[in-house]
């Protein structure tokens, strides 16, 4: 697959919600060649450090404007070096990488979008994917929560999309008091089924996401994170416990850069990884 190495031009960069930004590029191959669920590796600095570029999925993609649109949390150095950067800068960009979402061919059907916090980037990619091929918008339901009101994106960022949108936040600021995995379970006990269900957040979350699919027979995509270091398969460092489709008991390892990032829940061994507090996965011995 066509990968590209680009000096991107910020065109703009906005803070949109507690200590997140959206960073949009001008990178006309990398967009001409992208779709949701890929991502690219940023060089965040210019010269030698930090040494390694850091992986973001494409939040929104504008192959008509030769940009393409990134939704990152300061979490580190690297990101906080990021959110400083000006537009005129120009950032290193390599991609698109990894495997993107797919969709149905009916697009008579209803979808699914469950996103937990920062785990809305590549989802409304996947939003403009689906419009763009024929998806009418009151079928696509994203259920999108985060921690409080802070953290979520401004409401009116989203209703331009004409989606159903149903909101949560841990505390209650906003929407459904609740995880995102309440809104999910309470529109399934109500009836609702779509055709398919697309998640990104953390991976813990993700889990309970994939029980919860499971238990209704939906069919699901997950947007994985690890910890990444090369993007590009090399250093091994973002490997997750995995089965194969052939062999339901087989013992082996996926890379989320190489391998996915979206992967279909029944791939990984869940019972493998043992979730971390600061998300970090960590796998059990056995
Ligand atoms: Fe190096 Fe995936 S980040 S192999």
């Amino acid at each position: 697959m066509a990968k590209f190495d680009e000096e991107a031009e910020i065109l703009e960069q906005q803070c949109v919600a507690a200590g997140t930004y959206r960073l949009r590029l001008a990178s006309p191959r990398i967009v001409a060649h992208g779709r949701a669920g890929q991502f690219v590796l940023v060089r965040v600095a210019a010269g030698s450090d930090p040494l390694l570029r850091r992986p973001f999925s494409f939040h929104r993609l504008f192959p008509s404007e030769d940009a393409v649109e990134i939704l990152y949390k300061v979490v580190g150095r690297g990101t906080l070096l990021l959110s400083r950067c000006r537009p005129g800068t120009r950032l290193s960009l390599l991609g698109p990488l990894g495997n993107g979402f797919t969709l149905l061919p009916d697009t008579n059907q209803a979808l699914a979008l469950a996103a937990g916090g920062i785990g809305i980037a590549p989802l409304l990619a996947l939003v403009d994917q689906a419009l763009a091929v024929g998806w009418r918008s009151e079928r696509l339901h994203l259920f999108y929560g985060a921690r409080n009101v802070q953290e979520l994106l401004p409401p009116e960022s989203l209703t331009g999309l004409g989606i159903q949108v149903h909101w949560s936040t841990d505390d209650g600021s906003y929407g459904y008091g609740g995880t995102v995995i309440d809104t999910v379970r309470l529109a399934f006990d109500q009836g609702f089924r779509p055709a398919r269900l697309y998640g990104c957040g953390t991976l813990a979350m993700q889990y309970h996401l994939a029980r919860l699919a499971a238990d209704f027979g939906v069919d699901t995509e997950l947007s994985l994170e690890s910890l990444m270091a090369c993007g590009l398969g090399a250093c091994l460092g973002c490997a997750l416990p995995a089965r194969l489709s052939d062999d339901p008991d087989s013992d082996h390892y996926v890379h989320v850069c190489k391998d996915g990032p979206i992967f279909s829940p029944g791939s990984i061994r869940w019972q493998k990884i043992q979730f971390h507090p600061a998300q970090s996965p960590i796998f059990l011995s056995s």
